[in-house]
């Protein structure tokens, strides 16, 4: 994002703080009263399961995690066995992680790289990278049978803004822009999101449902009170400046140290080191840009409504090459991973319980949670339903 346009937002952000305000929502829209069910109906939670994660593209990972023809990485966590790959022509492509034989699973790790194509552990067929069959073992006592039958099956993938979006159902997707609208698309490209460096990734497998744990990523109100001497010790707290685009949204986070930039000339102004932005990507991502580090969080349902996985992948936007330097990177992803884990992990188990009292009937969200309410409008006007429904007479 060009330096102009971090300014204004970083002056956006100080006017926030001056008139002790923030980003809100209309009177006519909140308080928001979003009824528990949303969060512990296991008919809900089927629908969003299908209509979300099967039936629509999401993002599942970065030009810089498959640079080269061959290199892969797997997927289940829609439920839908993927392998993602990259072909000899340079273009991604995305199958059912699924032999034609006899079903045998093709590739059981999470990445590497199969520049030869891919071969079935279980009777060794061979299928080049564009999915195409081309060697069955032993073929002169299996018998003919047409290979171009029995070409791996290939889901809908593409690349763009260095992001690689997939779904895991063949059949018609739509696009990235079309998901991202005009704007979102090319200022995520703008963050030159393909040429990251991982530092590491690491698992959280809560008893939360899956948007429970998304709720809190969506706000900053709660900065101050939760966490107190980390995020909220170094950032404003209920002070954010959101932007929504399509079902996507960004929040930016003004750190204390903004306050700065007040004493100095706007041309002197290094603004990104005083905020940084949060993206939601619809439905199950969130995304953490800041000037060193991109932090990724993808989030995924459980096997039962009030089960969910969170993967989180941390990045670095230029190589850390000194002991230093990476020192610093694995301290960074620590951090993050014991703030959730400890505090907004937490909490979201313990308001799961909360729900199954069945006692607590819905939760309400103000005008400065504006992002919870448009985001809790998309998740059901995306299953069908009517993205108001969940609004309670006050
Ligand atoms: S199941 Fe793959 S070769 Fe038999
Ligand atoms: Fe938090």
């Amino acid at each position: 994002m060009k330096e102009k346009e971090l300014n204004k937002e970083a002056r956006r952000m100080l006017d926030l703080i001056e008139s002790g305000t923030t980003s809100m929502t209309s009177e006519n829209i909140a308080p928001y009263y979003v009824d528990i069910n949303t969060y512990t109906d296991n008919e809900l939670f089927k629908l969003e399961k299908q209509k979300l994660f099967k039936e629509r593209p999401l993002l599942m990972a970065f030009t810089c995690d498959i640079k080269n023809p061959g290199d892969f990485i797997t997927n289940e966590d829609t439920g839908i066995p993927l392998v993602i790959t990259r072909n000899k022509q340079g273009n991604v492509k995305a199958f059912l992680n699924v032999c034609r034989h006899r079903a045998g699973r093709l590739i059981d790790k999470p990445c590497g790289n199969q520049s030869r194509g891919f071969v079935c552990p279980y009777h060794a067929w061979k299928y080049d990278l564009d999915g195409n069959l081309t060697s069955i073992t032993g073929e002169e006592t299996f018998g003919e049978i047409d290979s171009s039958l029995h070409s791996l099956i290939e889901l809908p993938a593409e690349e763009k803004y260095g992001m690689i979006y997939v779904q895991s159902t063949p059949g018609p997707a739509q696009s990235i822009d079309d998901i991202l609208g005009e704007e979102l698309g090319p200022q995520l490209g703008s963050w030159d999101l393909g040429s990251m460096h991982l530092v590491n990734r690491g698992l959280f497998d809560m008893p939360t449902n899956w948007k429970l744990a998304m709720d809190t990523f969506c706000e900053g109100y709660h900065f101050g009170p939760l966490h107190p001497d980390t995020i909220g010790a170094s950032s404003y707290s209920n002070i954010m400046a959101y932007d929504q685009y399509n079902y996507n949204h960004r929040i930016g986070f003004p750190s204390k140290s903004i306050i700065e930039l007040k004493e100095r000339k706007e041309k002197d102004w290094d603004a990104f080191n005083h905020f940084s932005f949060v993206y939601f990507l619809f439905p199950n991502i969130t995304l953490l840009v800041s000037p060193l580090f991109v932090n990724y969080f993808e989030l995924y349902p459980g096997n039962e409504v009030g089960e969910h996985l969170t993967r989180y992948s941390l990045y670095t936007r230029r190589e850390m090459i000194t002991e230093e330097e990476k020192k610093e990177a694995q301290d960074h992803f620590e951090f993050i991973y014991s703030v959730v884990e400890n505090d907004d992990y937490w909490v979201s188990e313990n308001v799961m319980k909360g729900f199954r009292s069945g006692l607590h009937p819905y939760s309400v969200f103000g005008r400065n949670e504006l992002s919870l309410i448009n985001l809790h409008e998309a998740f059901r006007e995306s299953v069908g339903l009517d993205p108001s429904g969940v609004r309670l007479k006050r």
